[in-house]
């Protein structure tokens, strides 16, 4: 199975978008033929109707299954109230035929920070119960700092009892963005996964703009960075989930690709 990991497209009528990138990007993604097309938020930049209107237009280029949870920036301005009438519920659990998907909204109004509460503490553990597939969380927010991304600011402020849960549950896979940097890293048997910012000019130093490509293989996540400016990949990580193994190259060398 292969899922593209894909975050922080900010559409916007400002500074934010970069619309050539995008198209660009596009043009990589629909040549990976992924099963899913997993966004994690901030499709728009200040969650205006207009940048909500323009990202459902946008969106519209990609071809696939689109599964998408919401960010900071796309509840700001109350578009926390445009999400669902415009890409659907913001908390889920889907099932595919080898994972099961549970997608949060990390999310809270006007704010920068994020958190998840009970409720979706609960839907966490709903989806790790389900059925005996292999389970993918995906929300915003990361529950670790993150490297080459600043201070540290955003975390989401449960991210204690969030790891708990994963980590004792040995959740294999972990989806989230916000930071506008690809990086992994693997904690017990959890495979921690940021996506980069798909097509926000917002970028940090030579990281471009990226995606991240899942394949999902018996008992083995591996991931792919692809830089979309270069047109380039290079693999981040190998991941054995039932042993425990990990190669990470993000360690072993620069990710600038
Ligand atoms: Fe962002
Ligand atoms: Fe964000």
């Amino acid at each position: 199975m292969r899922i593209a990991h894909i975050s922080d497209i900010h559409c916007n009528y400002g500074t934010d978008f970069n619309t050539k990138m995008y198209d660009k990007a596009v043009k990589q993604l629909n040549k990976i033929d992924a099963d899913i097309m997993f966004i994690s938020g901030d499709l728009t930049t200040d969650g205006l109707l207009q940048e909500y209107e323009l990202a459902k237009e946008k969106l519209k280029e990609i071809d696939g299954k689109l599964v998408i949870v919401p960010g900071n920036h796309d509840e700001r301005n109350l578009g926390w109230k445009l999400f669902p009438e415009f890409f659907g519920e913001t908390d889920f659990i889907k099932d595919y035929d080898e994972i099961t998907l549970a997608g949060l909204a990390s999310s809270e109004p006007d704010k920068d920070n994020g958190r998840l509460g009970r409720g979706r503490h609960k839907l966490i553990e709903q989806a790790i119960k389900k059925n005996d597939k292999m389970t993918v969380i995906g929300f915003h927010h990361h529950v670790i700092p993150v490297p080459n991304s600043g201070r540290e600011t955003n975390i989401i402020d449960d991210s204690g009892e969030t790891l708990d849960i994963i980590l004792k549950n040995k959740v294999p896979l972990v989806l989230m963005g916000h930071r506008h940097v690809p990086w992994a890293v693997k904690i017990h048997k959890t495979l921690l996964v940021n996506a980069g910012t798909f097509s926000c000019n917002r970028t940090r130093a030579h990281f471009g703009n990226t995606f991240n490509i899942i394949d999902i293989e018996d008992d083995e996540i591996e991931i792919t960075v692809v830089n979309i400016g270069k047109d380039k990949q290079k693999k981040m990580v190998k991941f054995d989930f039932e042993e425990g193994e990990c190669e990470n190259k993000y360690y072993d060398s620069n990710l600038e690709i």
